[in-house]
């Protein structure tokens, strides 16, 4: 073997040497084309092609054909014409599946290297310390070991960036020596200890980063020291508070994210000077403070986002200067008083969910782009649910069930999840039409999309069980609280299904992408650094996570929180956060029934189902027995007789509804008449069912058959909403449900144990009874 290798091995250099010799127009060394063949070696590169120029910008040497990120090009620097040297190298984006290569010291003249978004393992060779590389970039590979403390030897460094792999280990205090750096950029990796006191030298940084880390000790006073900074990001990197006060000092500073700092209690960090910021994240920080005036002059910020601390007190009034702010969350603090009303006119993605203001009980839960749940006061939290339109609710629930960022699915035949496609949003409050509700808090950052989706898709052809529920997801960039309400009190199982549907399983670099969140249910932490991937075991698989909530105030609360954990940039910038598939809430105690008794004994069930029959034929009968019968003109004074918990709606609204009941609206026809598909001014998209003038149905069932569906309320049924007569026509207007509900409905009634199912099936049946008329 060694043979056949050194033969093969002296014929590549003989080849190099005659490909060299023969394209003399190649100005580049020969050493530099040789290091670069065994650079392309070591990181797995095999379309650059030897026989031409490396430095002539042929194809595999330069860009062509570029996709979005993608980079391919070696650069040369020559002198007089005669000589040339490789000064820098930059390889994006191409899955390369090597390791780092020590060879580049066999490239002198080197002076940028960029490997980001590959595939490349091993570590960073202190080789490198002898060179003169002005920018090191290594984003997004799956690099381990630690910082050779030998990088503190390039004097020339200026850009170190190694965001997102797996690099661990303290920081070399050798770093603190480099003269002429700018930036540090360490997010994602698992760095451990705490900063190195000869960091204190590092006063040329102009951008410092080191999230998502495993970081220990407090965020040092030192920092006063980087006068020069202009972004400083410390989100979830380890560093416990309280913000040193020399942070004040950091005037030049636009961009500054501190997030999820354990410590102490805090107060608002001095910024005053701080006139230039346009991002400022302090959320998670533990302070404890009113908000301060100073921050309304900032009139460049964008962004700002003090979530999660206790900030208590009004909202100042200097805070108008703020209005070209497009994204402002002071979601869960403790802040009083009204709601300024430039926020409710302008209403651009300012979220004050979560808070103690005052606010007027005509207001509901959202006002334009201002998310206001749980934002008003009234003494015990109440507030929470004050703003919610339907706060008397129509009846207690049991459970919910909902498939998150996705429509409506069956599961299992017998349970349905119901339908949350509504598109979410930064700062953005959602009721559902049952029992349900969810609030919506962050916008991806640095993304360069131009608008947020905040519900993801499967990336994956991976066949999965129960793919009805995972095929779309709903991702939240800050934070996501999913709110149960009307649910009677005791104890439920939350059941929450998981599934990882953005990264890959691939050998490319997104499948390097790392997901972390928190999970609370009824305020309490139960998930922390919750990986869906690592949990079930890959990508695309189901992984279900069961608690137990204790309902004492018919309500629920299930909140996905994002701490700064995971990689934010991989398959692309702006991919992070919590993401959650489906929810399910079921009782641990069985749900009383109508009449108080709890559970059935096979002969009540022999009863209901003889009740069944015998219903059938006494409504068959009464359907004979009408048609007998004319229609009589006291219909609307029988109608008033009734107690009835449904509207009357006027032909013109149904005209409007049904666009004068046009023909593509016809969703059916029956004997009776036809069936419309309708929405109303409101939204509210119902079937209306147009009993035409030949059909045999009288009055009286017309008034019965209102009478009873109205009194029901049944998950299972279709809801109706109200009727309409008007001259010659008789209409009943219907809760529209999609193709088939109607007989699916009908199936799952046998399985319900209650006398009030009972009625339930006898005008189900009666329902059918008139379709087959
Ligand atoms: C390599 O470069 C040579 C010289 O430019 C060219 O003739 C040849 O077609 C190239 N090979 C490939 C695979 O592109
Ligand atoms: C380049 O040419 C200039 C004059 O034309 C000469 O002074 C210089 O030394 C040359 N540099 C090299 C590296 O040959
Ligand atoms: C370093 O990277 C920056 C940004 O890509 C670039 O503008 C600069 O020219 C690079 N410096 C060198 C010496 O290659
Ligand atoms: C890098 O990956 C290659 C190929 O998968 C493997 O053989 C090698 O052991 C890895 N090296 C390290 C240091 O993990
Ligand atoms: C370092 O990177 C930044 C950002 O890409 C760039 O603007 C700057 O020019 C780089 N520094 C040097 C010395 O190349
Ligand atoms: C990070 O380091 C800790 C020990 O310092 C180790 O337990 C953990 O597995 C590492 N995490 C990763 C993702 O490498
Ligand atoms: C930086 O900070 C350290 C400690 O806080 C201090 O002793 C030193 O004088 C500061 N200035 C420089 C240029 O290092
Ligand atoms: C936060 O601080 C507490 C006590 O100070 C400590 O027990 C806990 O481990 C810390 N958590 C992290 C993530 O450092
Ligand atoms: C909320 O405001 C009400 C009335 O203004 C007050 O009684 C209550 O203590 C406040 N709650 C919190 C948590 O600040
Ligand atoms: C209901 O009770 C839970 C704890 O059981 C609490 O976290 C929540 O804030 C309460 N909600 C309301 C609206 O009072
Ligand atoms: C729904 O069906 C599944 C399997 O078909 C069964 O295990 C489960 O108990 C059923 N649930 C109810 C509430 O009937
Ligand atoms: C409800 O759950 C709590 C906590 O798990 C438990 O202490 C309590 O006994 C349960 N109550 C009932 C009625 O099961």
């Amino acid at each position: 073997m060694p043979s056949i290798n050194s033969l093969l091995s002296s014929l590549l250099i003989a080849f190099t040497f005659f490909t060299t010799l023969t394209f003399s127009a190649t100005l580049l060394p020969n050493n530099e084309v040789e290091a670069l063949e065994e650079i392309a070696k070591t990181l797995g590169k095999t379309d650059w092609n030897f026989s031409a120029d490396p430095c002539g910008g042929e194809w595999g040497w330069a860009t062509k054909n570029p996709v979005k990120g993608s980079e391919n090009a070696v650069t040369c620097s020559c002198t007089n014409n005669t000589v040339c040297h490789v000064v820098s190298i930059v390889l994006k984006t191409q899955n390369l599946p090597g390791s780092l290569p020590p060879e580049l010291v066999k490239l002198p003249y080197l002076q940028e290297i960029d490997f980001t978004r590959n595939y490349l393992n091993g570590s960073i060779p202190p080789e490198w310390g002898t060179m003169q590389l002005v920018n090191i970039s290594l984003i997004g590979n799956q690099l381990t070991g630690s910082i050779p403390k030998e990088l503190g030897n390039i004097s020339t460094l200026a850009n170190l960036t190694v965001e997102f792999n797996q690099l661990s280990g303290v920081l070399p205090q050798e770093l603190g020596n480099l003269p002429s750096i700018e930036r540090i950029l360490l997010t994602s990796n698992n760095f451990t200890g705490e900063l190195p006191q000869t960091f204190a030298g590092l006063t040329t940084l102009k951008d410092f980063r080191v999230g998502d880390n495993q970081f220990t000790g407090k965020i040092p006073n030192f920092i006063q020291n980087w006068t020069k900074l202009e972004k400083l990001v410390i989100q979830g990197s380890g560093f416990s508070g309280p913000i040193p006060s020399g942070i004040a000092l950091l005037t030049k500073i636009t961009d500054l994210r501190i997030s999820d700092l354990n410590g102490t209690e805090a107060t608002f960090p001095p910024l005053s000077d701080m006139r230039d910021l346009k991002t400022l994240i302090l959320r998670s920080c533990n302070i404890v403070d009113p908000l301060p005036d100073y921050l309304g002059e900032m009139t460049k910020l964008k962004t700002l986002d003090l979530s999660f601390n206790k900030l208590t007190g009004e909202i100042p009034s200097s805070f108008v200067g703020l209005s070209n702010a497009d994204y402002m969350y002071f979601t869960g603090n403790m802040l009083t008083g009204a709601v300024p009303d430039w926020m409710l006119k302008r209403g651009d993605n300012y979220d004050l969910s979560y808070n103690n203001f005052t606010s007027e009980s005509s207001r509901g839960c959202q006002e334009r782009s201002v998310n206001l749940f749980g934002s008003s006061s009234g003494g015990n939290n109440s507030g929470i649910v004050s703003c919610l339109r339907s706060f008397n609710c129509p009846k207690k629930f049991y459970s919910m069930h909902i498939n998150c960022g996705g429509k409506e699915v069956i599961v299992d035949g017998n349970t349905t999840y119901e339908d949350d496609t509504d598109s979410g949003g930064p700062s953005k409050f959602y009721q559902s039409r049952t029992n349900w509700a969810f609030s919506s808090t962050g916008h991806f950052m640095d993304d360069d999309r131009p608008t947020d989706s905040f519900i993801g898709t499967n990336v994956s052809r991976l066949i999965m069980e129960n793919s009805g529920l995972y095929t779309t997801a709903r991702l939240s960039a800050l934070s996501l609280t999913y709110y149960g309400f009307c649910l009677e009190n005791g104890n439920y199982t939350v059941k929450l299904h998981f599934a990882e549907i953005t990264f890959t399983d691939d050998k490319t670099y997104s499948s390097l992408g790392r997901r972390l969140f928190d999970v609370y249910v009824q305020d309490k932490l139960v998930l922390k650094d919750f990986n869906i991937e690592d949990e079930a075991g890959g990508v695309s698989k189901e992984i279900l996570k069961y608690f137990t909530a204790v309902v004492t105030n018919n309500t629920l609360e299930i909140r996905f929180y994002w701490a700064g954990k995971g990689t934010t940039g991989i398959p692309v910038r702006g991919v992070y956060g919590p993401l959650i598939s489906a929810i399910s809430v079921d009782p641990d105690f069985i749900p009383p029934t109508e009449n108080g008794s709890s559970s059935i004994s096979v002969g009540v069930v022999v009863g209901i189902v003889a009740g069944v029959i015998l219903l059938v034929f006494l409504l068959i009968g009464i359907l004979w027995w009408r048609d007998c019968l004319r229609r009589k003109d006291t219909l609307e004074q029988e109608l008033k007789g009734l107690d009835l918990q449904t509207g009357l709606f006027t032909l013109r609204q149904i005209k409007a509804a049904t666009n004068n009941f046009d023909a593509a609206n016809k969703i059916g026809e029956g004997g009776f008449g036809s069936v419309y598909k309708g929405v109303l001014s409101d939204g509210t998209i119902i079937a209306v069912k147009q009993l035409s003038s030949k059909s045999k149905q009288g009055n009286r069932e017309f008034v019965n058959e209102i009478g009873m569906i109205s009194a029901l309320q049944h998950p299972h049924l279709v809801k109706l909403y109200g009727c309409c007569i008007e001259g010659n026509q008789l209409l009943l207007i219907y809760e529209y449900m999609e193709n088939n509900s109607l007989a699916r409905a009908l199936f799952g009634l046998f399985f319900f144990t209650s006398a009030y199912v009972l009625y339930s099936i006898a005008s189900a049946i009666k329902l059918h009874v008139y379709e087959l008329v």
